[in-house]
């Protein structure tokens, strides 16, 4: 496991510097997955990697209610300055999941699975999964090895690199896609361009006999 103190203080002081840094607008991905949590009907949902919430307000205006995880202490009060003080965000890493026994009929990852190790990557997915009630989705927004970036900055592992003055990402593709989420319910795998191209992974749980 990386160090978690070290990845909390670049996201605060990220946000401290560069405050709503992303703007207001919602990313096209979490369009696309308030979409499909309104065809499906998901009523409360989880936000891992929340940050100042600029994703969370297109659920919130379909009734949705929404669960936030976020490390950044900053971001978190973004966020209720923004949106109001209603929203549950938990104070933490996802790698400390799970922050409460709910289980969720809908989960939106935007772009934060990337910034995990291996191992935390796998932690991440099984404690998604693991919160995810009987036929509830769980979406996942990461970066794409057609990035511009992939290959650039330091070498930490295969397809990981670190850069932009301390983040660690990691870049999919469909393989890795398949072999980190099959047994996590994937069911499509479709590309979208953000800032940079992304993939959308969307998993569904089964309900068990
Ligand atoms: C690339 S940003 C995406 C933010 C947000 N989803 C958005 O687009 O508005 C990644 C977010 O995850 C948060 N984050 C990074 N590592 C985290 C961790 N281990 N646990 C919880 N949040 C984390 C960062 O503070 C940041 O808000």
């Amino acid at each position: 496991m990386e160090n978690k103190s070290g990845e909390s203080e670049f996201w605060e002081s990220a946000f401290t510097d560069k405050q709503e840094m992303w703007g207001f607008e919602p990313a096209k991905s979490a369009i696309l997955t308030r979409d499909l949590f309104v065809e499906k009907g998901v009523k409360n949902m989880l936000i891992p990697g929340i940050g100042y919430g600029r994703n969370a307000q297109i659920f919130r205006d379909e009734r949705m209610t929404v669960t936030g995880i976020e490390i950044s202490k900053t971001a978190i009060e973004m966020a209720e300055k923004h949106y109001g003080a209603d929203m549950v965000i938990y104070h933490g890493s996802v790698t400390d999941m799970p922050f409460d026994d709910r289980q969720y009929d809908g989960i939106f990852c935007y772009a934060l699975i990337h910034l995990l190790d291996s191992g935390e990557r796998e932690k991440l997915i099984r404690d998604c999964y693991n919160q995810l009630s009987d036929n509830g989705y769980m979406v996942f927004a990461v970066i794409s090895k057609a990035a511009h970036t992939y290959g650039t900055g330091k070498f930490i592992s295969k397809d990981r690199y670190e850069m932009f003055g301390g983040v660690r990402m990691f870049f999919y593709d469909q393989a890795s896609i398949h072999a980190e989420f099959d047994q996590a319910g994937l069911f499509e795998i479709s590309e979208v361009t953000e800032n940079y191209p992304f993939f959308l992974i969307k998993c569904k749980k089964q309900e068990r006999a």
